[in-house]
């Protein structure tokens, strides 16, 4: 049981949580199964390299487009309606993949899972935030962050036990399983009482309210109908860039921005090809190193954010782990320097003995660091805060528009990785990685305020005041 929180209270929410969870699971590991699964496909269907690339990259697309249509859908059905809705489309998508009888189907398969991801990557984390109590909300949205790593996880470990031709139907298909666990959690669930009371069903958001905080729920309501009192219930996308707005919606989107150009997904997907290029010569060698060392590593790290996003707040942990980050990326480009041969070629520098040279271990250590600091950090705390920082009456377009252009910079990286590579070289491609996370850590020191402890109503009034940036607060929450 949470301390100080009813039993029933806390049984609604370890449900809220374990739908969030599975939505990140979802998300995880459709990005990550892919991988595996293209050997497979390109022998059944005979693909050439623009295919592969868009049976890749659909999803990507797919979830940027499902990204920003997800919170006009949030706003106006409700934020519940929306991800039981990615929750179908994730099976529907599931299943004409592993029963696509050519690449074209494939590919429409494709993109119904991509636009199932951008939904859920909106709708998900948005119910998380406003169904938390403050002091518990960093967790609750890191939750998210857990389900995405282990969803990669579980994603690594599925290619690894179903190598065989035409397993990859298998592979894709099996993600259908935690869409129906997403439906079956979400079922006995009801809306965030502030969007109940927003569109104007004030009736039902009491009730919730009454439910999840029993002691207090009327002053609970009190507090959301005044905060509501002046906020018109359907605003244009106008609003959303407002001039007021500017502020959030800049940090909203430079976070979003920052956490996929300083190289995560690079790693994430080509994790293989760079373990090669390290000197882990056979193909088991390269996988078992991706699996562990870049996702279980991934998956324990998010539990550090977990456990301290609430407690020591968004910032410090922002700040150490861009340090990581910047200090192993840049020793990941010196390992570089003693490593002829090149990732694009996948080739491998191990010594005679067949195991990786000095450089290849040195290199491994600087990733598990990289992945560590990143897991921590950028992120579980970037989708956090894009899920807090913005008002009520634009937060589902505004987190629609930072996640859309998340998904963007990360198909940017995912397309153009190698091809930078092969201009640049390794070591450049790290060291310019390693400076995007000095900057951004720079930016983030000067503008991004500290949002632990506030009430989503306390951090909206910060953007009316002129607080400064690292604003303290003696303010808490539920
Ligand atoms: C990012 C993903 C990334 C994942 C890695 C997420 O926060 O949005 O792009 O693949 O972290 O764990």
């Amino acid at each position: 049981m949470i301390p100080g929180v009813s039993r029933l209270m806390t049984k609604r929410l370890a449900l809220v949580g374990a739908a969030i969870l599975t939505a990140g699971i979802l998300f995880g590991y459709d990005q990550g199964v892919i991988s595996g699964a293209l050997r497979g496909i390109e022998a059944d269907f005979d693909l050439k390299t623009t295919m592969i690339e868009v049976v890749t990259s659909f999803v990507t697309l797919g979830a940027l487009v499902g990204a920003l249509v997800a919170g006009a859908m949030a706003d106006r059905f409700g934020r519940r309606p929306a991800v039981l809705f990615a929750g179908v489309l994730f099976i529907a998508g599931a299943l004409i993949e592993a029963f696509a009888p050519g690449s074209a189907v494939l590919v429409v398969g494709r993109l119904t899972v991509g636009f199932a991801v951008g939904v859920a990557s909106v709708a998900a984390p948005l119910y998380a935030a406003e169904m938390a109590p403050t002091r518990l909300r960093g967790t609750f949205v890191s939750t998210y962050q857990f389900g995405i790593t282990f969803g990669i996880f579980v994603a690594y470990l599925v290619d690894e036990w179903l190598q065989s031709g035409s397993a990859w139907r298998l592979m894709l298909g099996l993600s259908a399983v935690a869409g129906v666990l997403l439906i079956v959690l979400l079922l006995p669930l009801r809306d965030t009482p502030r969007w109940y009371l927003r569109a104007g069903r004030p009736a039902e958001a009491e009730a919730e309210l009454a439910r999840i905080h029993p002691d207090d729920s009327e002053a609970r309501f009190r507090e959301l109908e005044e905060s509501l009192a002046d906020e018109p219930s359907d605003v244009a996308w106008r609003e959303v860039f407002a001039r007021r707005w500017r502020a959030p919606l800049v940090i909203g989107i430079g976070l979003a921005v920052f956490q996929q150009i300083t190289g995560i997904n690079a790693i994430i997907y080509y994790a293989d090809k760079i373990f090669a290029a390290a000197g882990f010569s056979s193909p088991a060698d390269q996988t078992a190193a991706t699996t562990w060392a870049i996702g279980a590593v991934n998956v324990l790290a998010t539990l550090i954010a977990i456990t301290f996003v609430d407690r020591l707040g968004r910032k410090p942990l922002l700040v150490a782990g861009l340090l990581g980050m910047a200090v192993s990326l840049t020793v990941v480009g010196v390992a570089f320097l003693s490593i002829d041969d090149s990732v694009t070629a996948g080739a491998s520098t191990a010594t005679a003995s067949g195991r990786p040279s000095d450089a290849g271990i040195i290199m491994l250590v600087a990733l598990v660091v990289y992945i560590a600091s990143f897991a921590f950090s950028m992120g579980p705390i970037v989708w956090t805060m894009i899920n807090e920082i913005y008002p009520r009456s634009v937060r589902g377009r505004a987190v629609s528009v930072a996640t859309a252009a998340n998904w963007f910079s990360a198909w940017i990286v995912s397309q153009f990785f190698l091809s930078v590579v092969d201009a640049v070289g390794e070591s450049v491609t790290f060291w310019i990685f390693a400076a995007l996370s000095v900057v951004c850590l720079v930016w983030i020191v000067a503008k991004v305020p500290e949002t632990r402890s506030r009430t989503l109503e306390e951090i909206e009034a910060m953007w009316g005041e002129d607080a400064p940036p690292d604003g303290a607060t003696g303010a808490t929450g539920a």
